[in-house]
């Protein structure tokens, strides 16, 4: 039974510098855990909380997600992910994650049809791709071409007609195979895929990154499943970065092209989404198992920037149940392909020795879904580069059912976090004849910090 959260007798906060105290109120959410609501902080006590990343922060109300961190649960809308990825495909859980039910059979055919006929692009946009450089990264053509939808589908934008919102959310699902798949085909120079009816959403996607038009393409099933459950595992996470920025995007009223194309610029960052490529290029720097001793030391070492990739989580500190889910999918995958990936070898072992590492253990450090998913995609013949776009295409659904969650909610407000002051207090102002030459010791050292690898500045 759903359950909302109840307000409860709260909290009473002490100054311990004036033993003034101030009451606030307690909420107690749907799976028991305690909140201090502190709305009311500012105005009452002049105080404000200091919070980076976060960490202790919960910035909205939200039914879509539950996650459990310290015992690896995660639940969409009640149902745990391991059931949604052996039983459902991913348009059932696109329908739960934005409806909040698993849909019926009528529903589902529906929206999958709904879905199915919104695939194409404006042929404009392809001029649009054109723009790019064919070696610009597939997440750089994905952030302006998904921004860019919104000056080509006008009849959308307008986010406070539900209509709207509605063709918005199943547009943007339904194109974003398109818009990925057009951006790899890009880059190697071949003719833009075309959607075709009769496949599935995954094998769709299948046949528009890997067929080319002179030749029929042969749609395999296990790796089309393989894909949708890759979809299914990346669907949401609740308030994840790139999820946060969609909603902090669209708390302003930004339109949900622009919002979503937000939520793809966050995803892209290394220690989020870029994360599954980042696992693949350590494999491959490590090389061989011998090797895993030296870097699992370079992990411990405060003075090396080393992290091992794929492994902790700001919400998990217990395996993360999407890592186990690919696991068994690579597994799967790789013999059914009949592939020897030397790689598969070294994570597992990687995984075994960080897993009884005292450091690892100590904090907590265990391997989340990016540790196995760039050696599927690998295997499934997705270049590293569109390992994140993969799962930008997964997330989309994610993104929209929050953005779609935030305009309903009533206490939903202009996103706008405050901050620790740590500048100058106020300054008398000095004109340009009296300021010296010495005192602005400014470093430009960023200007040209990719110089020491032998880089340049625009591409450190
Ligand atoms: N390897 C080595 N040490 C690590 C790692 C790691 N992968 N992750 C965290 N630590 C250490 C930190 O150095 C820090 O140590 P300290 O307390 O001695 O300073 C401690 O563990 C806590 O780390 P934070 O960065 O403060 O934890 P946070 O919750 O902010 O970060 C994050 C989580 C960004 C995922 C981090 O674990 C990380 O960088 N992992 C590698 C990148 C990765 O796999 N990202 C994918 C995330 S999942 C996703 O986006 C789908």
């Amino acid at each position: 039974m759903k359950k909302s959260d109840t307000p409860d007798s709260g909290f009473t906060l002490t100054d311990n510098q004036t033993g003034k105290t101030w009451k606030f109120p307690g909420h107690t959410g749907a799976m028991g855990n305690r909140l201090v609501d502190i709305r009311p902080m500012y105005s009452t006590s002049g105080l404000l909380t200091y919070d980076p990343g976060f960490t202790s922060t919960a910035a909205c109300k939200s039914d879509i997600t539950y996650i459990d961190g310290e015992k690896g649960i995660l639940l969409h809308r009640g149902y745990p992910i391991e059931d949604l990825a052996e039983h459902s495909d991913y348009m059932d859980v696109c329908y739960l994650l934005l409806y909040g039910e698993l849909p019926t059979p009528e529903q589902k055919a529906s929206f999958d049809t709904e879905i199915r006929y919104h695939t194409w692009l404006h042929e404009q946009l392809a001029r649009f791709y054109q723009g790019f450089m064919r070696s610009a990264h597939p997440m750089a053509i994905m952030v302006g071409v998904v921004g860019a939808l919104s000056a080509f589908y006008h009849d959308s934008t307008d986010i406070s007609d539900p209509e709207q919102r509605q063709l918005a959310a199943h547009r943007i699902i339904a194109k974003m195979p398109n818009i990925g798949a057009s951006a790899f085909k890009y880059s190697l120079g071949r003719p833009f895929p075309i959607p075709i009816n009769k496949y599935t959403y995954a094998e769709n996607l299948l046949q528009m990154m890997f067929s080319n038009p002179s030749e029929e393409y042969k749609i395999n099933p296990v790796l089309a499943k393989a894909i949708d459950r890759l979809l299914i595992l990346h669907a949401d996470h609740e308030q994840n970065a790139s999820t946060s920025t969609v909603r902090l995007a669209g708390s302003s009223g930004a339109n949900p092209y622009a919002c979503i194309a937000s939520g793809i610029a966050s995803l892209w960052g290394p220690a989020h989404g870029g994360a599954n490529e980042a696992v693949l290029n350590m494999l491959d720097e490590i090389g061989t198992v011998k090797n895993i001793k030296k870097y699992i030391a370079k992990a411990h070492d405060k003075d090396d920037s080393f992290r091992l990739m794929g492994f902790g989580h700001r919400v998990y500190k217990n395996y993360d149940p999407r890592a186990k889910v690919m696991q068994k999918s690579c597994h799967e995958v790789l013999t059914t392909l009949g592939i020897d990936d030397p790689r598969l070898e070294l994570a597992m072992r990687l995984e075994e020795i960080a897993l009884s590492d005292d450091y690892f253990l100590e904090k907590k450090l265990f391997p989340n879904v990016d540790f196995y998913s760039g050696i599927v995609m690998k295997a499934l013949g997705f270049p590293e580069s569109m390992f994140t776009v993969m799962f930008a295409i997964g997330r989309t659904v994610g993104w929209i059912a929050h953005w779609r969650e935030m305009l309903g909610d009533g206490d939903q407000k202009i996103g706008r976090p405050r901050q620790m002051y740590t500048g100058y207090k106020k300054r008398k102002y000095k004109p340009v004849s009296n300021r010296g030459h010495t005192q602005n010791k400014i470093s430009w050292s960023w200007l040209w910090r990719g110089k020491k690898n032998g880089t340049t500045a625009s591409e450190g």
